[in-house]
């Protein structure tokens, strides 16, 4: 567990916040919503937040592990998100206020724009062939036109991967290759810290490993010259022309709506798939309570990117269901100054924001006279994912950015679950600094022993779901026995989440990180053998494994022990050289952050590498039992030159 040293502190935290009258009174999450039956709730919030093309006739059906929700509808997601909207007569309502990374470059789009830009796509895309079922892969940055992409997709009935654009073309290829996508779109370049990102160039790379990928559309963003492969490669817009209407695809509610790919405890990253009517629904609901989003007043932010799951439906597909006006900001909150996000907030007059403990951490370090600079009154409610917030991170959030008047929504969930599961509902909740608090409405939240027994006020263990969820995963793509294996065989019919949590005397959670082998830095999964495998793949490793360490910015750091081919020296060099190795196969935010050269890793006398001991050489804490150990002096030896690298740092 991440945080084993901060848990006893944390219980220690005896800060409570109760929500003010004036919120509770307004909040649309009303307490009575506690105390409603499973079935009723989520029927009811089927039918009021979902438009249908034919009402479903069955709420669900469990088969334990795989439920089916809503069944015998048909839907449209686009539409949903769209053309609901402007037939209602909100054409003209902002569905986006976009910021690009250069200064003075913005854009807003109404939900009529969106229409407009979507269907023009969704014209095009039919041109390559695209219809229901076809498989398309989406590799851009925080452009508008990326929910374009998606919405398009999805009006068509063409089920997406959205690949991160920070991710490499190893691990491009990889999605492209295993969800057969036939087409890829991507642009020119990315905008990063006044650098462009070359994501057409690594999509070339990409797709030459893939050999399902036909046509590949490419959005001009920075307008820098790209290669254009002739037959293959579309400008965006020469393609996306044909402004004539472009149907919804009637949708059955399990029809796939999209694979994420996420990292699981193997070298191989798993294809979350989220299908149509229960992940809509999933993700409207939670936005509208936990949000308290009032569409035509609430200007609202969530700072993730759309690569991720927090994009996909806290970005994209739950406010624009829900008819949200939302900002959409393309750069890194440092540039061209500390103060750029708050600037953003003031000049859209953002009441609601929703980013993540590591950035709230990045915002402390740089101090709050940057938040401080502009007026972020319109503020009114705060929201964290990602990984477990710190109650010093919290507290800083609530006063230097919440002006000490909003709420706090500390929101559990993950890739697997599509929507929030575990968090605060604001006008109702008493707030705790570092506790997600309590299960969401219609959810079945516990924790369990080794030994499958709840566990009461007090108590710790594993975080497990009883009881299906709309927005939960279909399954991984293709790999039933992984499904099985990594989520329901802990426990008979109870999904197992991964993480460790507790509970205190209120029936508050308070989640303490991952018990298994994936680690989260800065807020994104990545797992330990993933790492390991990209190291492994250098021509001058003979073994490597890998650990995270706790980091006061990014969470966790990772943290490499390698052993390096007889006759090759770890130099400064060689680090450097695999550092870039490990961003090349994966992506920047998979560098180790630590390198630590040895000449034996330590292992059992059957050969295991003991990861338990390297993770506590990499948070230097006191080791475990090391009598297991062939070899007892290679960990003392780690140790001292764990010590050594740490103390190399900046
Ligand atoms: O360990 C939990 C952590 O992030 C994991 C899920 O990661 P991912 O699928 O990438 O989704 C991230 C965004 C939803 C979880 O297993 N996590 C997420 N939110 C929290 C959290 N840990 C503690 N508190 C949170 N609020």
């Amino acid at each position: 567990m991440t945080r084993e040293k901060d848990i006893d502190t944390l219980f220690l935290e005896e800060r409570r916040y109760p929500p003010s009258a004036e919120f509770a009174a307004q909040a649309n999450a009303q307490p009575g919503i506690y105390e409603e039956d499973f079935d009723a709730f989520w029927e009811r919030e089927g039918r009021e937040r979902v438009a249908w093309f034919e009402p479903f006739t069955k709420l669900y059906e469990w088969e334990p592990p795989y439920a089916r929700w809503y069944l015998g509808g048909k839907l449209n997601v686009a539409w949903n998100c769209l053309d609901k909207h402007v037939e209602a007569g909100r054409g003209d309502s902002v569905a986006y206020y976009w910021e690009g990374e250069p200064e003075g470059d913005r854009r807003e789009l109404t939900y009529a724009d969106l229409l407009a830009e979507v269907t023009k796509l969704a014209n095009g895309l039919k041109q390559l062939g695209v219809g229901k079922g076809t498989p398309v892969g989406i590799y851009m940055g925080m452009v508008p036109e990326a929910p374009v992409a998606m919405l398009a997709c999805a009006r068509l009935g063409a089920p997406h991967t959205v690949v991160f654009g920070g991710f490499s073309a190893d691990s491009l290829a990889g999605r492209l290759q295993d969800m057969e996508c036939e087409v890829l779109i991507t642009q020119d370049e990315a905008w990063r810290r006044g650098t462009t990102v070359p994501l057409k160039r690594t999509a070339d790379e990409a797709v030459a490993a893939s050999p399902t990928v036909q046509s590949v559309i490419v959005l001009r963003r920075t307008g820098n010259d790209v290669p254009m492969t002739a037959g293959r490669d579309h400008w965006w817009h020469e393609l996306a022309v044909d402004a004539s209407a472009c149907p919804a695809e009637p949708m059955d509610p399990e029809d796939l709506l999209y694979l994420l790919y996420t990292s699981g405890t193997t070298a191989k990253p798993k294809g979350i798939a989220h299908t149509t009517a229960g992940y809509l629904v999933g993700v409207a609901t939670t936005h509208h309570y936990i949000f308290d989003l009032k569409r035509d007043a609430d200007v609202y932010w969530c700072a993730a990117d759309v690569g991720w799951v927090t994009g996909h439906s806290y970005i994209v597909y739950g406010p624009l269901c829900n008819g949200a006006a939302s900002v959409m900001y393309e750069g890194t909150p440092d540039f061209p100054d500390k103060d750029r996000w708050w600037e953003v907030a003031e000049r859209y007059g953002v009441t609601i924001l929703y980013t993540a403990p590591t950035a709230i951490r990045s915002h402390m370090k740089w101090g709050p006279e940057h938040a401080a600079k502009h007026d972020l009154s319109k503020l009114r409610l705060l929201g964290s994912v990602g990984e477990p917030i710190n109650p010093e991170a919290w507290i800083w959030y609530h006063e230097h950015i919440g002006g000490e008047r909003c709420p706090i929504v500390d929101t559990w969930w993950q890739t697997e679950t599509g929507m929030i599961m575990i968090t605060p509902l604001p006008g109702i909740t008493t707030t705790k600094p570092g506790s997600a608090t309590k299960p969401f409405p219609g959810v079945d939240a516990a924790i369990y022993n080794d030994a499958g027994e709840e566990v009461g006020p007090g108590g710790g263990g594993y975080l497990v779901l009883r009881r299906p969820w709309p927005a939960m995963l279909r399954g991984l793509y293709k790999e039933h026995d992984r499904y099985v294996d990594t989520y329901w065989s802990r426990y008979d019919d109870v999904y197992f989440a991964g993480d460790g949590a507790r509970v205190d005397e209120d029936s508050d959670f308070w989640l303490l990180g991952r018990v298994d082998d994936v680690m989260n830095v800065s807020g994104h999964r990545i797992s330990t053998i993933e790492v390991e495998s990209a190291l492994v793949d250098h021509h001058d490793v003979a073994e490597a494994a890998v650990a995270a360490r706790h980091d006061g910015t990014t969470g966790q750091a990772i943290v490499a022990f390698v052993t390096l081919k007889s006759g090759i020296e770890g130099s400064v060099a060689m680090l450097e050289e695999l550092r870039d190795h490990v961003a090349k196969k994966i992506g920047p935010i998979a560098k180790p952050a630590n390198i630590v050269f040895t000449p034996e890793l330590p292992k059992t006398r059957s050969g295991k590498i003991m990861r338990r001991l390297l993770r506590d050489v990499a948070e230097n804490r006191p080791l475990g039992d090391t009598t297991t150990l062939a070899d007892p002096t290679v960990v003392e030896e780690l140790r001292h030159r764990g010590a050594e690298e740490q103390s190399n740092e900046d």
